[in-house]
């Protein structure tokens, strides 16, 4: 049975799991759940005797109060869909009780918060490192899954969980996409019908770089994808970065059997929209 529980009584239940030394997964989420979010639960079911999902739509991460009010609540079907799931518990706090005054902790996030999403939305991995912080304190997870849908992210709460020296092991799951390629967010559901049919061109675009054209000049590519991409109605590209996977640095060249990655945002109408993909220029053709 899943149960909806307060801090307090989770806190006792989570002892009460440590005792029986059951390893407990977690998954963080702001809700309006789709299969991406599912997958990681999938994984976290497959991997812990029990599995804690989250639900919270953390105001200190959003750099857009319009984001914030206009973000997607679908309570009830989380819940069916979590409980279908074979969750165990999920815990709907408010904003009180992971925020109970001004205080905020800091972490030295080591430069990765200043690329891509950190560049364009001020403060907003300060957001996310002090919240994953704040349900891994209550939570205390042995394993804590999250999405390379959101990439940077991933690697900004593995380096939070580094420096504030969590006993949490970081697992990640893979992209999930709709059937024609666009990447699954809750933000999708925001989007009209027309801005829903052009936006499966952003992954179309990324799946057919040829990066071996532009080795000794990447941000060249950067550019011409950002053109293209913006070539349709209703897309308007952010940024486009290929950075090199582990460091998240901008190479100045591209280099055989190196793992890079191909991150992009995308505006489609009013909803902006992330993806990203890896990839290798391999020596053998
Ligand atoms: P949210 O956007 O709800 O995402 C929760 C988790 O689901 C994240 O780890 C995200 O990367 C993953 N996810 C989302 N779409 C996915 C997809 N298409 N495929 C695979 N995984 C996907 O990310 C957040 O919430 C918040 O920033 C949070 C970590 C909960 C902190 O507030």
């Amino acid at each position: 049975m899943m149960r909806i529980i307060e801090k307090a009584e989770l806190s006792k239940q989570v002892q009460a799991y440590r005792e029986l030394n059951y390893r407990i997964g977690f998954v963080p989420t702001m809700g309006a759940l789709h299969f991406g979010h599912l997958s990681l639960v999938r994984k976290s079911r497959a991997e812990n005797q029990i599995s804690i999902v989250s639900i919270f739509v953390n105001p200190t991460q959003f750099n857009d109060s319009k984001d914030l009010e206009k973000y997607p609540r679908t309570p009830e079907q989380d819940l069916e869909m979590l409980d279908a799931e074979g969750v165990d518990i999920v815990f709907v706090p408010d904003v009180e009780t992971i925020y109970p005054d001004e205080k905020r902790n800091v972490f030295d996030l080591d430069g990765l918060d200043k690329p891509m999403e950190g560049k364009f939305r001020e403060g907003h991995f300060d957001g996310v490192a002090d919240v994953v912080y704040r349900l891994f304190d209550i939570v205390k997870p042995d394993r804590a899954y999250f999405g390379e849908k959101d990439y940077q992210q991933l690697k900004i709460i593995q380096q939070m969980t580094n420096v504030a020296k969590l006993p949490v092991e970081i697992c990640s799951g893979e992209i999930v996409r709709e059937s024609d390629g666009l990447a699954m967010s809750s933000r999708n559901m925001r989007l009209s019908e027309q801005e829903r049919s052009v936006a499966v061109n952003i992954y179309r675009i990324m799946r057919d770089f040829d990066p071996k054209a532009f080795v000794e000049n990447p941000s060249k590519a950067e550019k011409m994808l950002a053109e293209e991409i913006n070539q349709y109605e209703h897309l308007q590209t952010e940024y486009v970065s290929i950075v090199e996977d582990d460091s998240m640095q901008t190479p100045e060249n591209l280099e055989s059997d190196v793992t890079y990655r191909l991150c992009i945002a995308v505006w489609c109408g009013q909803v902006r929209l992330i993806d990203n993909l890896t990839f290798v220029i391999s020596n053998n053709y």
